[in-house]
């Protein structure tokens, strides 16, 4: 095994046993975002680098020194996407898709971030994304929010809080930027390495440190919230009473400020305690200057993205774990049975759609045939020997519970098993 070749570090593989809870999952967000309106788009992995340069913002941590990015054969730099927003915002303008007002979109697939893996942290991870397009009033600001809590409430998870915040416009920030940069030139001494290259050139991103020793420096630092304009502030109370109105809690972070650097006015995060350090399992904000900053109309848009890893995380193991390989398992001795085995169960798949019917390949006997039918979940084992074969019957012998074993003629089969099945998980 030590020469075998491994998964890429911070990638992982999702197991038979586990890929029914992610389509799950998948599955009862789809009927959500259905439920309000909401468009799947599907997007390339790659894109061009300068696409994330221009969006996420050159001195963010995603584009400094997570991404994954190379030269393809004519010498192009590519990355393979960390996010999603840059890449719909990019397929939107291209293909015109905001032209009508009020676009809401959703997507969902792998992103890529060079990051240090651990537990809820990945280099290959996924996320699902929601992004609104048009409408610039806080109430698609809170739609989206409220849409999330009807997910929670939906998938059962009920500890996570919900924080927000206001960034102001561009002008408040840039007031707001003067600001910090004295505060922190001031006290210059005190930053590390990091902070001290970025205060020239993103000083927001300080208050973002998880560096414990700066912590006390930032709780001093001016607050972005003195700084922001009357026009921001009448938004940020029109989404805090709509969700108020819609039943939604919140708590104001005045120190929320996100990662990426294309959000203004609106920005939020839920999070949780369950999950260590990587307890924000889904964050976003508006971004109304990202399509004119990406060579489009000036157009108001607001979205989010989850981590399906985390809500997974979240959501536990025995949520959503698949009942088994199969509801029936057709076991069968000698070439005769075996061909009649392999016809009955295609009759099978066709009479009864949605119960899963497994046949046995590869011979052995009965025994070790019941051996896999046992292991394989299934409630119902279908026996076929020479004698079944000769009198046209079938053994239908059940695995779970205390029923009897009964034969059944060849043609009752479909309609036995579709009366057994209905009677509960014990038959
Ligand atoms: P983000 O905060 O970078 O925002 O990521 C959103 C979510 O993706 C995080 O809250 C987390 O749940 C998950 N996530 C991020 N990095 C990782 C990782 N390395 N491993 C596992 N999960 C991770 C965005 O990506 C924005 N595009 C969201 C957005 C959409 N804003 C507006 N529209």
């Amino acid at each position: 095994m030590s020469d075998s070749i491994q998964a890429v570090r911070g990638m992982r593989d999702v197991s038979p046993e586990e890929a029914p809870r992610w389509a799950r999952l998948e599955r009862i967000a789809r009927r959500v975002l259905d439920a309000y309106g909401y468009r799947e788009v599907r997007l390339p992995l790659v894109e061009k680098t300068e696409l994330f340069r221009r969006s996420i913002g050159e001195v963010t941590d995603i584009v400094e020194k997570e991404m994954y990015t190379f030269e393809d054969r004519n010498g192009e730099s590519l990355t393979l996407r960390p996010e999603g927003t840059a890449g719909c915002v990019r397929a939107g303008l291209q293909h015109g898709w905001f032209q009508q007002p009020g676009r809401r979109l959703w997507y969902l697939g792998p992103m890529f971030r060079h990051e240090r893996p651990q537990q809820g942290r990945y280099r290959q991870f996924h996320q699902i994304g929601v992004e609104a397009y048009g409408m610039p009033g806080p109430d698609i600001d809170a739609e989206i929010v409220v849409l999330t809590a009807r997910l929670w409430r939906e998938l059962g998870i009920d500890d996570v809080r919900l924080e927000i915040n206001t960034l102001g416009d561009a002008a408040d920030r840039a007031a707001y930027r003067a600001r910090l940069v004295d505060y922190f030139e001031a006290h210059r001494g005190d930053l590390d390495e990091d902070s001290r290259r970025r205060l020239y050139t993103n000083p927001l991103r300080i208050l973002d440190s998880k560096n414990p020793d700066l912590q006390a420096l930032i709780a001093g630092a001016p607050q972005l919230g003195a700084h922001v304009g009357a026009g921001c502030r009448e938004h940020f109370e029109g989404f805090k009473a709509a969700l108020q109105d819609l039943g939604v809690g919140f708590v104001v972070n005045p120190r929320l400020v996100r990662g990426l650097d294309y959000y203004n006015r609106t920005v939020f995060e839920w999070v949780t305690d369950r999950l260590g350090a990587q307890g924000t399992v889904c964050a976003g904000g508006r971004y109304d200057g990202l399509v004119e900053q990406l060579g489009g109309r000036s157009t108001p848009a607001v979205g989010f993205a989850m981590g399906l890893e985390r809500l997974l995380a979240l959501l536990g193991e025995s949520w959503g774990a698949g009942s088994g390989e199969a509801d029936v398992y057709v076991v069968a001795v000698g070439a005769a049975a075996e061909r009649a085995a392999a016809r009955l169960a295609e009759r099978l798949r066709d009479a009864l759609p949605g119960v899963r019917v497994l046949a046995h390949c590869g011979g052995g006997s009965f025994k070790s045939q019941f051996k896999r039918a046992d292991r394989s979940g299934a409630r119902f084992a279908l026996v076929l020997g020479e004698e079944e074969v000769r009198g046209g019957r079938v053994a239908v012998k059940p695995l779970r519970g205390a029923q009897k074993q009964e034969t059944v003629a060849d043609a009752e089969v479909a309609a036995y098993l579709a009366r057994a099945l209905r009677g509960g998980p014990e038959g």
